[in-house]
């Protein structure tokens, strides 16, 4: 059976999920970039996936970034954040699956330590679900960002599911979620709320109008 295709990013709460630019700042993203995951550093999960080392905390919050990846067959992502990635993730990269890079660019398949292979097309979004449907098998296909990428299959109508986790932290500007997202096709059916101590997990089901 095939799985289903979803996001889960994390937000601000005036509904930004990046600064505009800064992130590759020498002197380190902004501070607000670091607020708004701020929950995630903390957690077991997170760490054991970056080897950053034994411990880390359990809860809810390590829960659900644990079943968030473990129900992942493969991504798929925007160029723009494979560019940060590229800098940022470790040799062995934290995906651990097939990842598709929508991009204009043509470039051989990048193969990391650990199962994570980056693969490039210049195909268009639909190819690159394709290929991500049939690399996840009867796992879930996830959209992994950034928000220009998520828009394009929100309004695609090619999203099934999203979560949110929705940060304590203000943005004022930068790359809002759903700037441009086709409102009168888009219609929301909410499966779950989940307050923790750093954040809030929403959970919609996405319906055509
Ligand atoms: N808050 C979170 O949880 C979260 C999660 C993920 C990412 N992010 C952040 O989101 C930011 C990146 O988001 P973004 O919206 O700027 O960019 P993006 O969606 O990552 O990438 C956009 C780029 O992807 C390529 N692309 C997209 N659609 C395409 C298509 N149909 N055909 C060909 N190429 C296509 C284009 O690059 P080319 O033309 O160069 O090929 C385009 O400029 C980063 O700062 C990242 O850290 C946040």
């Amino acid at each position: 059976m095939a799985g289903k295709v979803f996001f889960s990013v994390s937000m601000s709460l005036d509904g930004f999920v990046a600064p505009e630019q800064g992130m590759d700042d020498p002197k380190g993203p902004p501070v607000q970039w670091m607020e708004l995951q701020q929950w995630l550093f903390p957690l077991r999960f997170f760490r054991e996936n970056l080897k950053l080392g034994e411990g880390g905390e359990e809860g809810r919050d390590n829960d659900i970034a644990r079943e968030t990846f473990e129900r992942t067959g493969a991504s798929v992502m925007g160029k723009r954040m494979f560019d940060l990635g590229e800098e940022a993730w470790p040799e062995e990269a934290p995906f651990h699956t097939p990842v598709f890079v929508v991009t204009h660019e043509k470039r051989d398949p990048w193969e990391r330590l650990g199962g994570t292979t980056f693969h490039f097309v210049d195909e268009g979004i639909e190819t690159a679900l394709d290929r991500a449907r049939e690399a996840a098998g009867d796992r879930d296909v996830r959209i992994a960002g950034g928000g220009t990428t998520i828009q394009e299959y929100l309004n695609a109508g090619l999203v099934d599911e999203f979560t949110i986790a929705l940060s304590p932290v203000l943005f004022g500007s930068g790359i809002r979620l759903f700037e441009g997202v086709d409102a009168g096709r888009v219609a929301l059916e909410p499966v779950g709320a989940e307050p923790t101590p750093r954040v809030t997990h929403l959970t919609y089901a996405v319906r055509e109008r």
